[in-house]
């Protein structure tokens, strides 16, 4: 089966030289989701929506045939592979139209049904109040909502005893590695309910299909958890909760990072004419802005400046957390990703050169903002911390964040001058990572579907 496989893809335009394929359950007539993973990208893509395919060829022709028409696969990528995961439900057609129970008969309407199901959108969708997750539309949304559930975990369970000590230690931290800890913990504790506030009030107010409520309620759950475990670092290290309140007012490059999404989210809220494609653009930007500019990009620079304290063996409880809530992220910009796709999918119109250039703008704007507060994180370089290197960095995870949306990159050809992130993001390779009671929210699933491909 391989070998045809092969020989099929071969036949493709811009093929990558390697291809290699994992198969999971391909099971006959089953619904499948997959996921494409390849050098600093991951895209779940549902081939085909709600199609079905009979046999492993056809599943691995049709994951294929998005991947091409999503990313148009740069021909730089030599390398990537497949990941299917197979969803058990049975297919729409066998639907059983009546039921006989003692002496009455119950029947059901099928093409009420499927007009329901075809009219599942992400804007614009069957206005109802009912939560009718099934059948799934939008295959990838309830699969990453089962990885971010298996995901869970809560902030106490991770100990700040070492974390403490070294905090209170001069012989052990600087001044400046403190610094760094306090704009991470004045920026993230506003940040992550700002988010978490767009999530809850505007995207998914006026997003209309179920399944797609139903994982950004998640998403908004591990934003409150995210704020959580900076509460919980703030009062472990004994840090004045008023300290944190003023440093999100008073320092101004953290203001305009904020002001820089809450612009987008304030005129968005309930009652917008979704049919109006201005109001299109502004939602799409909005979904963009959030996933890819802010959490895809504007949270890299102390992340990666906190896990690089966390290498050289400093405040182990707070670096450990901040990677648990990277995975969250690469889940949210995931998510937000794969929203802004198919809302632009079912709406071309909104698609023109002339909003792609102000998507590129507004990354534009949030590259440049977020260098301005690396460059106030990291006033003088510290050991293992160099500021050349985060600002590149921030250039380079941007462009990524580009690309994975379609559109163009910034600086072409950057290179990523950080590449010890992405190991330090695998989390499935450490046996004993999850210890104490997260063990227990873990589900099998859940470590196998980590990669730091985000990153
Ligand atoms: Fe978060
Ligand atoms: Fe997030």
């Amino acid at each position: 089966m391989l070998g045809q496989l092969d020989r099929h893809l071969n036949n493709q335009a811009k093929i990558p030289e390697k291809t290699s394929v994992l198969f999971y359950k391909p099971i006959d007539g089953f619904f499948v989701n997959t996921h494409l993973l390849w050098p600093n990208r991951r895209v779940t893509t549902t081939p085909c929506g709600q199609q079905h395919v009979n046999n492993s060829e056809q599943l691995l022709f049709a994951c294929w045939r998005v991947a091409q028409k999503r990313l148009a696969f740069p021909s730089q990528y030599h390398t990537f592979s497949i990941r299917l995961s197979v969803l058990q439900f049975p297919r729409l057609s066998i639907m059983q139209k009546s039921f006989q129970v003692g002496t009455k008969t119950f029947v059901l309407d099928q093409d009420k049904a499927e007009a329901a199901f075809a009219a599942k959108k992400v804007i614009n969708g069957r206005d109802s109040m009912t939560f009718n997750l099934l059948p799934l539309k939008y295959q990838w949304a309830y699969e990453l909502y089962r990885t971010m559930k298996a995901n869970h975990w809560e902030p106490e369970d991770v100990p700040m005893g070492k974390d403490i000590e070294q905090w209170r230690d001069d012989r052990v931290v600087s001044d400046q590695e403190r610094w760094i800890i306090r704009m991470g913990i004045g920026y993230f504790s506003a940040a992550e309910g700002i988010v978490g506030d767009n999530i809850q009030h505007v995207i998914r107010e006026l997003v209309t299909a179920p399944e797609l409520k139903l994982v950004l309620g998640r998403h908004a759950h591990e934003e409150n958890i995210h704020a959580d475990s900076l509460l919980y670092m703030i009062s472990s290290l004994g840090i004045n909760p008023h300290e944190c309140e003023a440093m999100f007012e008073d320092v101004e490059t953290i203001v305009k990072k904020n002001e820089f999404v809450t612009r987008i989210s304030k005129g968005l809220r309930r009652d917008l004419d979704l049919t109006d494609p201005d109001n299109k653009k502004l939602f799409a930007k909005n979904m963009f802005t959030f996933g890819q500019c802010m959490e895809g990009t504007q949270f890299y620079g102390l992340f990666g400046m906190i896990l690089s304290l966390y290498r050289q063996n400093k405040f182990p409880g707070i670096g450990q957390m901040f990677r648990y809530t990277l995975r969250d992220e690469s889940n949210h910009i995931e998510l937000l990703r794969n929203l802004f796709m198919d809302l632009v999918e079912e709406n071309r119109e909104i698609w023109t050169e002339e909003f792609k250039e102000d998507l590129r703008a507004t990354m534009a704007e949030g590259v440049q903002l977020e260098k301005d507060f690396i460059k106030d994180c990291l006033p003088v370089n510290a050991v293992g911390l160099v500021l050349e290197d985060f600002l590149i960095y921030i250039d380079y995870i941007a462009d990524r964040r580009l690309e994975g949306c379609g559109l163009a990159p910034l600086n072409p050809g950057i290179t990523n001058p950080l590449p010890w992130l992405a190991e330090m993001m695998d989390i499935k390779k450490e046996q004993n990572f999850f210890e104490g009671r997260v063990t227990e929210y873990q589900k099998s699933s859940a470590l196998e579907s980590v990669d730091d491909d985000d990153l």
